[in-house]
C-alpha cells in the first residue's frame, strides 16, 4: 500500500515538474510576496469576477468553496496568499479576506474554505447560502505567508489551529508536488474529531507521501478525543507542540521552516515554545485571521479625533470615534478607501501621515522603512490627535 501511494506520489512529482520545464505549467509561484515600500499597483484594487463552481461541505460549519474565472483565465497565487472576497448580504456589499486552501499549481480554479463564526455576518453566508453558479468578486491575491523559494530539499513545519488549516493546506499540497524532496510535518489542533478540516484529504496526503523518511506527516489534536483515539489529547499549547515535534523526532527541526496559522493564543504558545528550542525568530511566520485589537490584546484611544483624508479626487473630513480605526470610520462614511486584509497583513490601505498621529495594533506588515516615511496602515490605525492622511 505504502508503496503505490509513494509510485502515485513519484509519478504526481515528476508530471509537475516535467510541466513546468516544457513551458506546459507555469514554475510554482513560491517566492514570497514580499511587500515593497511601492503603493499597490491599480490593478491589485480591483476586482476580478469569478464564478462558484462548486461547493463542498467539509464539516457541519465549513465549506469550500471552488472558484473559476468564466473567462477561463488562469488565477494565479502563491501557496499561503489569501483573496478578498465580497459577498453581498442582503443590500450590502461586505469584503472578508480567505486563504486560498487549494494547491498554487492548479491555476484553472482556486479554492477558498469558511468556516462559520459565531454572529458572523460574511461566514454564516458563505457557508449556509452561497450557491454553485453564484458569481462573486474577488481581489487579490494578496499576503506573504508564503515560503520563499529554495533550491535544496527542505523540512516545512506547519502547525494549525482550527480555519487556520487553510493557507497551511495549500503550502503542503503546494510543496510536496513541486519540490520532490522537502519534507512537511503539520500539527493540527481542533476541539472535536469533527471539526477537523480537510480530515480524510490530510490523512490521504499522508500515505501518499509516506516513506522513510516520509514526506508528509500529519498529527492531530483534540481537545475531546473520541476513545481509542491515537493523537495527540488537548489543547495545542507550546507544551502540547514541543510533545509532538519530539515525537516527529526529525533531526532537521532546528533549522526548519515553521508556519502557524490560528487562534492567537495557539501562535502565542507556539512561537514562545519554538523559540525555546532554539529555533530563530526569523523562521517562524505567523498568518493572523483576526486582528489585535480584535482578538482584545489593545487598549483603544481615549477620544475622538477629526481626520483629514487628502484623496486624489479632494479632501474628506471624518471623526474617527474612541476605539475605532481611520478605515472602519472612512468606509462607514462612504469614502471609497483600498483595502484588503483589514487586519493589517497585506498593506493594501497603506496611507502617509503628513500630520499630527496614530497608535496602529501590531504587530503589523510595515517596514521599518515604511514607518520612517511616517507610513501608517488606515485598517489599524486609531488616531491620537486630529491627522491628516495622504491616500495614494
Ligand atoms: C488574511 C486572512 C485570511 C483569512 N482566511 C480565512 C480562511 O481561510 N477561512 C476562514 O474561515 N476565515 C478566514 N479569515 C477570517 C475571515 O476573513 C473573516 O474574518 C471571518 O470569516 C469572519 O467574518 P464574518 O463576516 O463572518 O464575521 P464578522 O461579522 O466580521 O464578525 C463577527 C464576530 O466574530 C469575530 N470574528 C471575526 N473573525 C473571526 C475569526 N476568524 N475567528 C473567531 N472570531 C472571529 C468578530 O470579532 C466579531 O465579534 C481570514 C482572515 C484574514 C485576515
Ligand atoms: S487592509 Fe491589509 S494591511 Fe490594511
Amino acid at each position: 500500500m505504502a508503496i503505490v501511494a509513494r509510485l502515485r506520489s513519484l509519478r504526481r512529482d515528476l508530471a509537475a515538474v516535467a510541466a513546468t520545464l516544457s513551458g506546459r505549467q507555469a514554475p510554482p509561484p513560491l517566492a514570497a510576496a514580499a511587500r515593497t515600500s511601492a503603493p499597490p499597483p491599480a490593478s491589485a484594487l480591483t476586482p476580478r469576477r469569478l464564478r462558484v463552481a462548486r461547493i463542498v461541505r467539509e464539516t457541519s460549519d465549513a465549506v469550500s468553496v471552488v472558484l473559476e474565472d468564466p473567462t477561463g483565465a488562469p488565477i494565479q497565487f502563491a501557496p499561503g496568499q489569501f483573496f478578498t472576497l465580497h459577498v453581498r448580504v442582503g443590500d450590502e456589499v461586505l469584503k472578508r479576506a480567505y486563504s486560498a486552501s487549494s494547491s498554487a499549481l492548479d491555476r484553472e480554479r482556486v479554492a477558498v474554505t469558511v468556516k462559520r463564526v459565531h454572529d458572523g455576518r460574511v461566514s454564516r453566508h458563505v457557508v449556509g447560502h452561497l450557491h454553485e453558479g453564484d458569481a462573486i468578486d474577488v481581489l487579490g491575491p494578496s499576503g506573504a505567508f508564503t515560503p520563499v523559494a529554495a533550491r535544496e530539499p527542505r523540512l516545512l513545519v506547519l502547525v494549525g489551529g482550527g480555519s487556520g488549516i487553510t493557507p497551511l493546506s495549500s503550502i503542503a499540497r503546494t510543496l510536496l508536488a513541486s519540490e520532490p524532496g522537502t519534507r512537511v510535518a503539520l500539527v493540527y489542533g481542533n476541539y472535536a474529531l469533527e471539526d477537523v478540516i480537510f480530515k480524510d484529504a490530510l490523512d490521504d496526503l499522508a500515505s501518499e507521501h509516506a516513506g522513510d523518511p516520509a514526506r508528509f506527516r500529519v498529527r492531530h489534536v483534540l481537545q475531546q478525543p473520541p476513545p481509542e483515539w491515537a493523537g495527540g489529547a488537548g489543547l495545542l499549547d507550546g507544551d502540547r507542540l514541543a510533545r509532538e515535534l519530539d515525537a516527529f523526532g526529525d533531526p532537521d527541526l532546528a533549522s526548519a521552516e515553521y508556519f502557524l496559522c490560528g487562534p492567537a493564543p495557539m501562535m502565542a504558545g507556539a512561537r514562545a515554545a519554538l523559540e525555546a528550542r532554539g529555533v530563530a525568530p526569523s523562521r517562524i511566520r505567523e498568518e493572523r485571521f483576526v486582528s489585535a485589537h480584535a482578538a482584545g490584546g489593545l487598549s483603544a484611544g481615549a477620544a475622538s479625533q477629526e481626520v483629514t483624508l487628502r484623496m486624489r479626487d479632494g479632501e474628506r473630513r471624518i471623526v474617527v470615534a474612541a476605539g475605532r480605526t481611520v478605515l472602519e470610520t472612512a468606509l462607514d462614511a462612504g469614502v471609497d478607501m483600498p483595502f484588503s486584509c483589514a487586519v493589517g497583513g497585506c498593506g493594501t490601505c497603506r496611507v502617509r501621515l503628513s500630520a499630527g498621529s496614530v497608535v496602529m495594533d501590531e504587530p503589523n506588515c510595515l517596514s521599518t522603512g515604511e514607518r520612517a516615511e511616517r507610513y501608517v496602515l488606515a485598517c489599524v490605525s486609531r488616531p491620537t490627535s486630529p491627522c491628516t492622511l495622504d491616500v495614494p
